[in-house]
């Protein structure tokens, strides 16, 4: 059989992406929102259909109240065509532009979620044969989790707020699985069903905390600051062990007789009932007790419960390798104490975790499960966007030129512009570094990203002030060479992703505190040169100027935007923003007058 070029398309309430697989290997991926600039657009608003999609036609007012996207419940969206859709027809393009092929020549579409019937419309009015596949929603995590994985074999912890209804759970949604990846084959063990969702409670906790939703980053940066009181009250609630919480209607409803293993595992009580009797925090009101001790319960249950089943997979699989996928996996913290404490030797978390890097599980689960190739692909980076040419460059360059007071040096060689990078970082200028294809997952990981000086116990301040206008409580992260991450943190794995949250090591907190949490934690990126030699180098210029061989690294964003994509959104967030200095690919641009 041939291997086809297969397209995985993902559309949830927390965004639409695509992603390409080419000969076993995923070439390229990215979300609409680094295209469109509207930060988790979902394409088309919630409409009537979605509710079916969803499972929330019980009551939409509810999910109206809660979740803050857009609502559209009284237009039919379900015959928009797609090929008129600009975002769409943008997102394509980026993708198939990555890749090097056209839309001929995909030959199979792996879909999921929304719009099932207008996607598969625009592609049958395009590309006659593609075959159409909609893979389960936490079979597809499964896959993002492990199938990219450095992995022979693993367990496999899906973990998320909820998929959609299926026929064989009696039209129930599920919020999670635990399973077992071997060569090219996933078994699933057990599955959650939504009454144990810790997606949806953390969710829920992030709307009480008054952030919005898909802010659930800053319910973990919040977290530290709260205190044990109302984990305490709450915690009686939740169950862990075979057959917690069992009730006959999950029984009944979610695994039919042969299906699936009856342990439940865990169950999270009433706690949403619980959670009713607080007031949601209204925008810029300053936080109660109570909304950081919200946070903190959140934080501390989802600890509890992840590393809970992750003994519990150690111990049913024998293996010594996990993975990780679902939204509830872009908890660092929570993915370091479960590495810590679980007995698992490595770990990985694919670094689009949530239901954007789906579209890479979908698309491997075709070449893999359904096709049957061998794993041919691994995941050692996330620089998935489309490259950009010396043209779109040099064009954003004379546009900064002409748009603002700047001195514009150009570099023939890469080395000393490093040097003159490092020189800006260690005088505590702001910097931006805008270098090849983005990342596709939410982290900043070196080619869309601002940097700073880690040792600046001021800069946290700083950046926030000027740059990116966000909340002073959260934290920056550091991006440190590899091979020195030991000297300063209690990491002995790589964490190339930036989804692992250790320690900083006694004594350096003081060193690098604006890389350092309230916790004494930090969120760190191991950078290594085979995956990203510019940003290492530049790291390794910045060490050879101070002793330390880290920098401060921040999504090249202000609040409430996307990352930047292009070079000319690279210069428009310089040239509004308080950033001093862009480096962009060889150009070295820093504002005369400095703010
Ligand atoms: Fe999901």
């Amino acid at each position: 059989m041939k291997k086809r070029n297969i397209l995985g398309l993902t559309t949830s309430g927390h965004g639409f992406s695509a992603a390409l697989c080419v000969e076993g290997k995923i070439v390229a991926a990215n979300s609409l929102e680094r295209l469109s600039r509207k930060k988790y657009d979902i394409l088309l608003p919630i409409s009537k259909t979605d509710l079916n999609t969803f499972g929330w036609n019980d009551n939409p007012a509810i999910y109206k109240q809660h979740i803050d996207l857009p609502f559209d419940l009284e237009k039919d969206y379900s015959e928009v065509d797609f090929g008129k859709l600009e975002g769409f027809r943008r997102l394509m393009d980026h993708v198939l532009n990555a890749a090097g092929i056209g839309l001929d020549d995909i030959d199979c579409v792996a879909y999921s979620y929304r719009h099932n019937g207008n996607v598969k419309r625009f592609f049958e009015e395009r590309i006659p044969g593609a075959e159409f596949i909609v893979p389960e929603h936490h079979l597809s995590h499964a896959c993002q989790a492990f199938l990219p994985s450095p992995f022979e074999e693993a367990a496999v912890m899906v973990l998320d707020g909820q998929g959609v209804p299926m026929k064989r759970t009696g039209y129930d949604q599920l919020s999670g699985c635990l399973a077992q990846g071997s060569g090219n084959r996933i078994e699933t063990i057990v599955e959650f069903p939504v009454s144990a969702s810790l997606g949806g409670l953390y969710a829920e906790v992030t709307r009480l905390c008054g952030f919005q939703t898909n802010e659930e980053g800053k319910t973990m940066g919040l977290a530290p600051y709260g205190t044990p009181k109302i984990y305490e009250q709450v915690k009686g609630e939740i169950r862990l062990g075979e057959g917690a919480g069992l009730r006959l209607r999950d029984l009944k409803r979610l695994f039919s007789p042969g299906d699936r293993p009856k342990e439940k595992l865990y169950s999270l009580g009433n706690c949403m009932g619980f959670l009713q009797k607080f007031e949601p925090r209204q925008k810029d009101e300053p936080f109660s007790d109570d909304h950081k001790d919200l946070a903190f319960m959140a934080q501390q249950i989802v600890e509890d419960v992840m590393i809970y089943l992750a003994k519990w997979l150690r111990e049913k699989t024998g293996s010594k390798n996990l993975c990780i996928a679902g939204g509830v996996g872009l908890n660092c913290v929570a993915n370091f104490k479960v590495l810590d404490n679980s007995g698992f030797d490595s770990i990985f978390v694919y670094p689009s975790a949530s239901d954007n890097g789906l579209a890479v599980g979908q698309a491997l689960y075709i070449h893999n499960l359904v096709d049957g190739f061998e794993r041919a692909y691994r995941t050692t980076h996330d620089y998935m966007g489309a490259p950009y040419t010396e043209t779109d460059i040099r064009k954003a360059v004379e546009s900064c030129r002409e748009d603002a007071d700047v001195v514009i040096t150009e570099f023939r060689e890469m080395k000393p512009l490093y040097g003159t990078m490092a020189q800006a970082i260690e005088t505590g200028k702001i910097t931006s570094w805008w270098q090849g294809r983005s990342e596709f997952g939410p982290r900043a990981l070196g080619n869309r990203s601002i940097l700073a000086d880690p040792r600046d116990p001021d800069m946290k301040d700083v950046l926030n002030s000027r740059v990116k206008f966000r909340e002073s409580y959260r934290p920056f992260t550091p991006s440190v060479l590899a091979e020195r991450a030991g000297e300063f943190f209690e990491l002995n794995t790589p964490s190339p992703f930036m989804l692992l949250a250790p320690g900083v090591k006694p004594g350096k907190e003081n060193v690098i505190p604006a890389v350092t949490h309230v916790d004494n934690t930090a969120r760190v990126q191991t950078v290594t040169r085979d995956v990203n030699e510019r940003y290492y180098d530049l790291i390794r210029e910045f060490e050879i100027h101070t002793g330390i061989p880290m920098v401060l690294n921040t999504s090249f964003s202000i609040a409430g935007e996307p990352i930047v994509e292009s070079p000319q959104d690279a210069v428009r967030c310089f040239l509004s923003t308080g950033i001093d200095v862009l480096g962009l690919d060889r150009f070295f641009i820093e504002k005369r007058t400095p703010e």
